[in-house]
């Protein structure tokens, strides 16, 4: 695996592959867990080469939030990714990144898709994801790039974007991994104490329970959202909110729509926990 930090050297690399193959892309903030292999190696069956990005972006942190303690471990990392078979590590600077002040940075913003749930709830953040993917595309110029369904607004998002900005570029998302007990693999899991730990599964299990009622034909919509957010509450969680959605936009569905999702976020001791539940019916 060869490691690259400068991005002229990454375009020379990444075109001499382009010549004889095609190119997987899977960005990411490091810290990497056993969901980040799993797209690495969905990314190997799927292209000749396979690049992964560590950066973790200052944009997509509001204030306050966890940007000076999200966990860096680049070493560890490096040698998960050559284990997995990763070509090529792209870990850029900051500087390399953003040359330029933050607030003179242009930037990518996908309406309406990016103020929603999550975006409500952390204002500017989708305008950080967006922006840095798009420039990680046009640095990595990949055919596809992968991201996990765990943070599934991201993922619309991200596609939303590819789509609109006509980038060549196949956006494709990945299963959730999860724990033995349930609970959605994520690096901010590491942020929960031992009894919070202990408490988290609860959230896939709410959603679970949530959908097998969607499945079984309710439409009760926010009768379901009220009993889904009260049980978190009630167990610990601090929800932030719990929504059924249609897949396709995730804007609120009619009564009868078949193909939705359930997503959900609630804080626990200083991690805000997000997962959700795809329903066909
Ligand atoms: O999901 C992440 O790790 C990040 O939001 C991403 C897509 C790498 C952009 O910084």
């Amino acid at each position: 695996m060869i490691t690259i930090h400068d991005l002229n050297a990454l375009r020379a690399q990444v075109e001499s592959w382009r010549r004889g193959g095609n190119v997987a892309f899977v960005p990411t903030m490091g810290s990497l867990h056993a969901g980040h292999l799993s797209l690495v190696r969905a990314a190997r069956l799927l292209a000749d080469r396979v690049v992964v990005s560590i950066f973790v972006n200052p944009m997509q942190f509001g204030a306050g939030e966890d940007f000076a303690s999200y966990p860096r471990t680049l070493e560890r990392d490096a040698k998960m990714l050559e284990g997995e078979g990763t070509d090529l590590l792209f870990a850029p600077s900051v500087e390399t990144m953003y040359p330029k002040p933050q607030d003179q940075q242009t930037r990518v913003e996908v309406p309406v898709l990016s103020d929603l749930l999550c975006g409500a709830s952390r204002p500017g953040h989708f305008v950080g994801v967006a922006t840095v993917v798009c420039k990680l595309f046009n640095m990595v110029q990949p055919d596809l790039a992968l991201f996990g369904k765990k943070d599934f607004q991201q993922l619309m998002v991200i596609r939303r974007m590819a789509d609109d900005l006509a980038m060549p570029v196949r956006v494709m998302g990945v299963d959730t991994m999860r724990e033995p007990d349930g609970l959605a693999m994520s690096s901010r899991n590491a942020y929960l104490g031992e009894q919070e730990r202990a408490i988290a599964p609860v959230l896939y299990r709410v959603l679970s329970g949530l959908a097998h009622k969607l499945r079984e034909g309710s439409d009760d919509y926010a009768g379901l959202q009220a009993q889904a957010a009260r049980e978190l509450d009630e167990n610990g969680l601090r929800t932030d909110y719990v929504a059924i959605r249609r897949a396709a936009d995730l804007l609120e569905p009619d009564a009868g729509e078949a193909q939705l999702v359930v997503l959900a976020a609630a804080y626990l001791g200083k991690a805000r926990l997000i997962d959700n539940i795809e329903v066909a019916r």
